[in-house]
C-alpha cells in the first residue's frame, strides 16, 4: 500500500510517498529554518505564510502520481502551519477519493525508525523534539503506554534556549552539538534534573536557569572564551538525563529494544551513549529525525484508521497519548 504523507506542523513543509510503511518512494522537505534563524526562533505567523508558499511546489516535487491513501499531521504544532497541510490533504483525499488518515506528529517521530529497519516490539520509545520529551512503552502498533514526559521545557527547547544564552542562533541543538565536540563536558558541573526521581518524568528548566546564572556572571570576552566548554557541559547534562531515564525504563519494563525519535535524536553524543548500552538501539538518520512527511506516511500504515475528511481537525496541543499524558 502506498501512502501519501503530508507534514506541516511547524517550519518544515513535507510531502512523501511511502510503500508499506517502510520504503520511501519520494520524500521532499522545504524548510523555513533560515528565515527563523534571523529572528532567533519561529514566529508562528511567518511559519504559516511559508507553509502556504511551499505546499504546492513540494507536492509537485514529490511526483505524486499514484497512491492508495493520504496521511496528514493533525498535531501537535502551530495552528496556522497545521491547517495548511490539513486542508491540502483534505482536498487531495476528496478530489481523488482516497481514505484520509490523521497522524500524531510525535507518534510519527517513532515510526521514522521503520523507514530504516523493522524494530522488534515491545520497545521503549523516547521522543525528543523541540516542543516535547516523552517516554512511552510500545507493546504493539495498537497499544502504546505513556510512561512519562517533561514537566516543563522539552529537551530540544533546553538546547535552543541555552544556545541563545551562549550567543548561538536558532536552532540551538545543532549549534551546541557542533561546538561541544571541541569542549570539555566536565568543565561545568551542571544539574541533571530529576535523574534519580524514581519516575519517568523529566524537567529541563532548572538546567536552563543554571546556565543563565553562569552566563550572567561572564563578560562578553569571558563568555567567548568559555563557550565551547559550556556547550559541551550543557550537551552532556541533557544527554545524561535522557539516557539514564530511558535505560531505567527499558530495564524496569523488561524490554530489549529502544527507539529514538525527534530532532534531538540526531544528536551524536546521545546516540553514542545509547549505543554503549546492552539494549538494541534504533535511531533514524538525522534527515529522518527532523520533521518530514515520510514518518507520517509510515505511522499511518501501521496505525491505519481513516476518518471522513469533514471530521479531521487540527489539534495544536495534541499529546503523545491523548488523554493519558
Ligand atoms: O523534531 P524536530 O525537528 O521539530 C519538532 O517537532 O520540534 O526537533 C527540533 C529540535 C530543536 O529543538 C533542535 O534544536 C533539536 O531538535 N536538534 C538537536 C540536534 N538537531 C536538532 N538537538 C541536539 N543535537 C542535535 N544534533
Ligand atoms: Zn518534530
Amino acid at each position: 500500500m502506498k501512502i501519501l504523507g503530508i507534514e506541516s506542523s511547524c517550519d518544515e513543509t513535507g510531502v512523501a510517498i511511502v510503500e508499506d510503511g517502510a520504503t520511501i518512494i519520494s520524500n521532499v522537505v522545504a524548510s523555513s529554518e533560515e528565515l527563523h534563524a534571523k529572528t532567533g526562533g519561529v514566529i508562528p505567523e511567518v511559519a504559516a505564510r511559508e507553509q502556504i508558499k511551499c505546499i504546492i511546489p513540494v507536492l509537485d516535487e514529490a511526483s505524486v502520481d499514484s497512491f492508495d491513501a493520504v496521511a496528514v499531521t493533525v498535531g501537535p504544532g502551530l495552528i496556522g502551519s497545521l491547517l495548511i497541510g490539513i486542508e491540502t490533504a483534505k482536498v487531495v483525499s476528496f478530489a481523488l477519493n482516497k481514505p484520509l488518515v490523521p497522524v500524531n506528529h510525535l507518534i510519527g517521530h517513532i515510526y521514522a525508525n521503520w523507514l530504516i529497519k523493522t524494530p522488534n516490539l515491545p520497545a521503549i520509545a523516547l521522543v525528543v523534539s523541540g516542543g516535547h520529551t516523552d517516554l512511552v512503552l510500545m507493546h504493539n502498533h495498537k497499544l502504546i503506554e505513556y510512561l512519562g514526559g517533561t514537566r516543563d521545557d522539552a529537551a530540544g527547547e533546553c538546547f535552543d534556549k541555552t544556545a541563545r544564552l551562549l550567543g548561538f542562533s536558532y536552532p540551538g541543538g545543532p549549534a551546541i552539538a557542533r561546538e561541544a565536540q571541541f569542549g570539555n563536558p566536565k568543565a561545568y558541573n551542571l544539574p541533571r534534573p530529576m535523574i534519580d526521581s524514581g519516575d519517568y518524568d523529566f524537567s529541563f528548566s532548572g538546567l536552563k536557569t543554571a546556565v543563565f546564572n553562569i552566563t550572567q556572571k561572564l563578560s562578553r570576552d569571558e563568555l567567548e572564551f568559555r563557550r565551547t566548554d559550556l556547550a559541551a557541559s550543557i550537551e552532556e547534562a541533557i544527554v545524561d538525563v535522557l539516557v539514564s531515564k530511558t535505560l531505567k525504563a527499558a530495564k524496569e519494563m523488561g524490554v530489549k529494544t529502544i527507539l529514538l525519535g525527534g530532532g534531538v535524536a540526531a544528536n551524536k553524543r546521545l546516540r553514542e551513549k545509547f549505543t554503549k548500552s546492552e539494549f538494541s538501539i534504533y535511531f533514524p538518520p538525522p534527515f529522518l529525525c527532523a520533521d518530514n512527511a515520510a514518518k507520517i506516511a509510515a505511522a499511518a500504515y501501521f496505525q491505519f484508521q481513516s476518518v471522513p475528511w469533514q471530521e479531521i481537525k487540527a489539534n495544536p496541543s495534541l499529546s503523545v497519548i491523548p488523554g493519558v499524558s
